[in-house]
């Protein structure tokens, strides 16, 4: 049925081409994962679970593919950001499995199943996901829906997908670029340094006041080949708006779970005063379907080069409730966990330095998803934040710690209580959660 011939064959022969004479990504084999914090937070399947069904699964037990794992950079940190995970990854290009396969001897990890094939030949395979990863590739094809739907048939009951595309909002000057150098014949071929050194000599030579100038060209790339093969000369580029990204969704009978970075997404955060928005938007805003409010951000501020999302079978994003939303009976069943990607000595041995030296700890530069400041008072650094490099922590615990730090009330003099601690961790806990830093467990 997904037979590479009937789509295009010309352009996946460029395609291969092009990566096998420039591995993508040209990160250095030797780069050390685990110095990238963000790109293990990124890649840490739990993450996209918690978002969809608030549970925290144990990632040890799932199998991952890495589609189009290209020099396979993303599959290790897949790897390590997910231990115990069976890995799977394949690719067009033999030339980046290779790397790929280097990559893995170098850092001494168990080598994934690398297949060289095409993903319309996926379904061939005979496996089935919990997690699949397509990242910088999903706007290369023909057809996305299509694309996303032998995804879907090789993705389990419960599995996740996450995929990217190209904004064409944010990225519009670059389709302009590709167009005119199309019309220059650049394109008939694959570009290599010849057309690299035309590009260069006809920005150098254009106006700074020309308008595809001055949003495309970056001098400070002038002498990186990446860039141009990226951005003027990615075969197949293509871009997209968020309402064909919902369209190729349906098609696919697939559901959005999130955006990845859905904390950049917020529509409020756009505004000088969430708190007092002009009456129509006051209005309407809250009726608005998730799609309409990516809509609106993309159309007010598209400054995301990639719509990087999550999306599943349909019917399972049924959980909306909110922690805020909880009982106290809920509360007092809650498993409180740090976040995989902060559990590490160094942040430790600096919460400790903090809480000695009686001053905040700055949490938020040790894992930094959002441009939000967090700073936490040593009380509850020591109450909440480390016994969590130990142990996940049950509420009971915490309010137990909470009531010997703090055995009265500051303000009565009186025995503090259970429900006192409790509403004050609550609070902490909430926020803490919204930044990303906790995991919260409530049994169903
Ligand atoms: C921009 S690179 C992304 C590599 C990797 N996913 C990452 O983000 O680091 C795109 C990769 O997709 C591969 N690719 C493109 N079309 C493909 C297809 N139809 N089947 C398998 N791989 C494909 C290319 O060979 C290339 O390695």
């Amino acid at each position: 049925m997904y037979s590479p011939q009937k789509d295009n064959s010309d352009l996946w022969e460029k395609i291969r081409e092009q990566y096998d004479s420039l591995p993508y990504p040209k990160t250095a084999v030797e780069k050390p994962p685990q110095d990238d914090i963000l790109g293990l937070y990124n890649h840490n399947i739990i993450n996209a679970f918690y978002k969809r069904d608030k549970t925290i699964i144990d990632a040890s037990k799932t199998v991952i593919l890495d589609a189009a794992c290209g020099s396979g950079y993303k599959t290790l940190l897949l790897a390590v950001a997910n231990p115990g995970a069976k890995i799977v990854g394949f690719d067009l290009s033999r030339n980046s499995l290779e790397v790929a396969q280097a990559r893995f001897a170098y850092h001494g990890l168990e080598c994934p199943d690398f297949y060289c094939m095409n993903l319309y030949e996926l379904p061939e395979l005979g496996l089935t996901f919990d997690y699949i990863n397509l990242d910088e590739t999903l706007f290369l094809f023909e057809d996305i829906a299509v694309s996303l739907s032998i995804l879907k048939s090789v993705l389990k009951a419960q599995g996740i997908i996450r995929t990217n595309l190209h904004s064409y909002w944010q990225r519009s000057h670059f389709y302009r670029a590709q167009n005119t150098f199309k019309m220059m014949g650049m394109f008939d071929g694959n570009p290599g340094d010849l057309e690299i050194d035309s590009v260069r000599d006809l920005f150098k030579s254009l106006k700074d006041s020309v308008n595809l100038k001055q949003l495309a060209w970056k001098p400070e790339f002038a002498g990186n080949p990446e860039y141009y093969m990226m951005n003027f000369f990615l075969q197949g580029d293509k871009g997209y708006t968020i309402n064909q990204l919902f369209n190729a969704l349906e098609k696919a009978d697939l559901e959005f779970i999130s955006m990845l970075n859905w904390r950049e997404w917020d529509l409020l955060e756009l505004f000088e005063n969430s708190e007092d928005l002009p009456s129509f938007l006051a209005l309407s805003l809250p009726s608005l379907t998730v799609a309409e409010q990516l809509h609106f951000f993309e159309m007010l501020n598209p400054i995301h080069r990639l719509f990087d999302f999550w999306c599943g079978h349909p019917d399972l994003t049924t959980y909306s409730e909110q922690s805020s939303e909880w009982t106290h009976e809920d509360w007092l069943k809650v498993t409180v966990h740090l976040h995989p990607q902060l559990k590490r000595e160094e942040v430790k041995q600096e919460l400790l330095d903090a809480i000695k030296l009686f001053q905040p700890f700055e949490i938020t530069k040790h894992l930094s998803i959002h441009n939000r400041t967090s700073l936490i008072d040593t009380t509850l650094a020591s109450i909440v934040y480390l016994p969590l490099f130990e142990n996940t922590q049950s509420m009971l615990s915490l309010i137990e710690r909470w009531c010997k730090l703090h055995p009265l009330n500051l303000a009565s003099l009186e025995e503090t209580t259970t429900l006192e601690a409790l509403n004050t961790l609550k609070q902490f806990l909430i926020n803490q959660e919204d930044l990303g830093y906790l995991l919260l467990d409530k049994q169903k």
